[in-house]
């Protein structure tokens, strides 16, 4: 059987997921919705071979074994079930930027995964069928299968049938849109998943209940932002977001502290910047680690840069733009995945 290659890149979510219906099936509560992420990718090759006899999972060149392996090998078996094929895979990813250090590594892993396992067993699975799978390896994997700016619809079946992602505005939708992503020093490495933590939240935050209630307007919001090409709307709803974010998580019992001293002067940062301007001209949002986001745009990048270069603890900086979803790679090139009728992905 034939090997398979795919990239993906990370997703940041601008509106988050945090809670799920059904956490078995990643049935999240609220929708959401994100930018795929250009620079950042995860390439990815399957090969299923009979006479092999258990998965090899190797990332970055190094044997993994353990969790990791076994939440790879889950996600194959729904691969192995969807196309009647009982033989064990390897598989072999690199990442181009640190591995689950909170730069969404489950995200670009996962949906490059789907799409590796997937055309190597022999399927040929429409873009939302592989937003589908991706979404039961690493929730936000699901909106990695696309570029661009991309909603999760949360969907209300049981079965999940209805929970996929769809992508709203391509890559270059809006090409004045920066994302400065800074790497923090002090970042701890990823100690659990974001899906086990978000079921705390769910579970002992008093004002989960409140911000579900406020997510689908500021979705809403966001949606028109983005369509409109209007950054004051879409950066002060992304910070209202990720206080939001934060807050629950901060509020969790145990409490979940994601953000480092030097993120919490990133933040602090964005907001003087505001302040300064007299206007929004840059948002911050970060997911469950410590790097930070800012959203700018590129007339306000002087500015921005000016301030954020004051700022200790940053490793790197990363300036990233909106991105394409999965391709797979031949030969060393990659080309957009093309859906069955013609549509790129
Ligand atoms: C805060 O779906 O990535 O990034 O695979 O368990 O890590 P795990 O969960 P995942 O959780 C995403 C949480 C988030 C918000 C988001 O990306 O929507």
């Amino acid at each position: 059987m034939a090997d398979a290659t795919f990239e993906a890149g990370p997703n940041i979510a601008l509106v988050k997921y945090w809670g799920a219906r059904d956490a078995a099936r990643v049935l999240p509560n609220n929708s959401s919705l994100s930018v795929t992420l250009d620079r950042l990718r995860t390439r990815t090759t399957v090969r299923f071979d009979p006479t092999m006899r258990a998965d090899t999972f190797t990332l970055d060149g190094t044997i993994v074994t353990g969790r990791p392996l076994d939440e790879v090998s889950q996600f194959l078996d729904r691969v192995r079930a969807l196309a009647h094929n009982e033989n064990r895979a390897s598989v072999d990813s690199t990442n181009n930027f640190p591995t689950a250090s909170g730069l969404a590594s489950s995200a670009s892993g996962f949906a490059a995964l789907a799409g590796a396992a997937s055309t190597a067993a022999g399927l040929d699975l429409s873009p939302r069928a592989l937003s589908s799978l991706a979404r039961q390896g690493s929730g936000s994997a699901s909106r990695s299968i696309f570029g661009g700016f991309v909603e999760w619809r949360a969907g209300r079946r049981a079965d999940g049938r209805d929970s996929y992602s769809v992508p709203l505005f391509p890559e270059d939708h809006w090409p004045e849109l920066v994302d400065l992503v800074a790497v923090v020093r002090d970042a701890p490495t990823k100690a659990i998943r974001s899906g086990v933590a978000m079921q705390a939240t769910v579970a002992t935050s008093p004002g989960y209940g409140q911000r579900l209630a406020e997510v689908p307007g500021r979705l809403r919001r966001m949606k028109r932002a983005i369509r409109d090409r209007d950054p004051e709307s879409l950066f002060d709803a992304t910070i209202e977001e990720c206080d939001s974010f934060r807050g629950v998580c901060e509020t969790t019992v145990p409490a979940l502290n994601y953000l480092t001293p030097t993120s919490r002067r990133l933040l602090e940062a964005v907001r003087a910047a505001n302040r300064e301007a007299g206007r929004t001209i840059a948002a911050y949002t970060h997911d469950a680690g410590a790097h930070v986001h800012v959203f700018t745009t590129r007339p306000a990048l002087p500015v921005l840069n000016r301030r954020m270069a004051g700022v200790d603890g940053v490793a790197r900086w990363i300036t990233a733009k909106p991105g394409p979803g999965l391709r797979s790679v031949a030969g060393g090139a990659s080309t957009r995945h093309r859906a069955r009728d013609g549509a790129p992905v």
